[in-house]
């Protein structure tokens, strides 16, 4: 008999965290008044990729940790009525329709970041803006693309699967890159080609240390459980609190899940990554 209990809409996830406070200081000197997640790829910042994807996932609510340096993020996602009525009626007008569309059927939330303690830290600044339920992170940073469902749609499908577990997207990078990224190791889970049950995790390690090249890149999909782990978890060598660290608890319990994705990430974190997503992007317009 087919169950009247319909576990995807029960575990649906609404809520897409972006820790979006630090400076972007290896983009010096635009970044001293342009948040790095405004740079553009084309014309869209970087800002509304990761926005498009959390809502091609069916993310709704947009959870910005934010400095008050980044107003411009902000400004982005509201009605700018002098532009508007300046291009009215004119073909210029649908150049706003994507960014419209999306302040018009999300949310958006913000909370600033007052000390830059890492990630880990930054995504527990959220915990107002998120509450007890499992949520998304996105970094803006690394710009995804795929022929076919975005990576957070590929990953929020297999949380319905997992509902216990975190999942971290991977992807394997060259030994020498591992000390950029935190790096997993774990065994497939029974029957799967992609998904890993993950035994342990270090955040970058030296190439001799990495138990492995599998990489965690810059999507997650988090229990609320993170929070009362992230409190608990102490600063690293640097006063830095790492969700590698936290994750790496949760794991031990058996509850973190990698996946390695489909599709392409751009490291926009960085000038060479940045300026081979722009590349390919116009490439895929027909624009060079
Ligand atoms: C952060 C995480 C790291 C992850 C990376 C993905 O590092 O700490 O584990 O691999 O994002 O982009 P960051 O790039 O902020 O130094």
């Amino acid at each position: 008999m087919k169950s009247m209990f319909n576990l995807e809409s029960f575990i649906k996830i609404n809520k897409c965290l972006f820790p979006v406070a630090g400076y972007g200081t290896r983009f010096l000197p635009v970044t001293k008044a342009i948040p790095k997640e405004m740079l553009p790829i084309l014309t869209k910042p970087l800002i509304q990729y990761g926005v498009e994807e959390a809502m091609s996932a069916g993310m709704t609510t947009m959870a910005m940790v934010t400095s008050k340096y980044k107003q411009a993020i902000k400004n982005h996602f509201e009605p700018h009525t002098d532009i508007e009525t300046s291009i009215k009626g004119t073909a210029k007008e649908a150049l706003l329709d994507e960014v419209n569309y999306a302040s018009e059927q999300c949310d958006f939330s913000y909370i600033e970041q007052q000390e830059m303690l890492g990630l880990g830290h930054a995504i527990y600044t959220g915990k107002p803006l998120i509450g007890d339920e499992p949520f998304a992170v996105i970094l803006p940073d690394d710009l995804c693309t795929s022929n076919g469902d975005s990576i957070l749609k590929q990953m929020a499908a297999l949380y319905v699967q997992h509902p216990d577990c975190c999942i971290v997207a991977i992807e394997e990078v060259p030994m020498t890159e591992v000390d950029k990224y935190g790096v997993i190791d774990g065994k497939l889970l029974k029957g799967s080609t992609n998904a890993y049950q993950v035994s342990s995790m270090v955040e970058k390690p030296s190439p001799e240390e990495a138990p492995t090249n599998l990489a965690i890149i810059g999507r997650y999909i988090l229990t609320p459980q993170i929070f009362n782990v992230l409190e608990n978890t102490k600063q690293d060598k640097n006063g830095e609190i790492q969700i590698t660290d936290a994750l790496m608890t949760l794991a031990k319990q058996g509850k973190v899940i990698a996946y390695k994705f489909e599709g392409i990430r751009y490291d926009c974190g960085n000038v060479k990554g940045f300026v081979e997503a722009t590349n390919a992007f116009a490439k895929s317009e027909g624009l060079i």
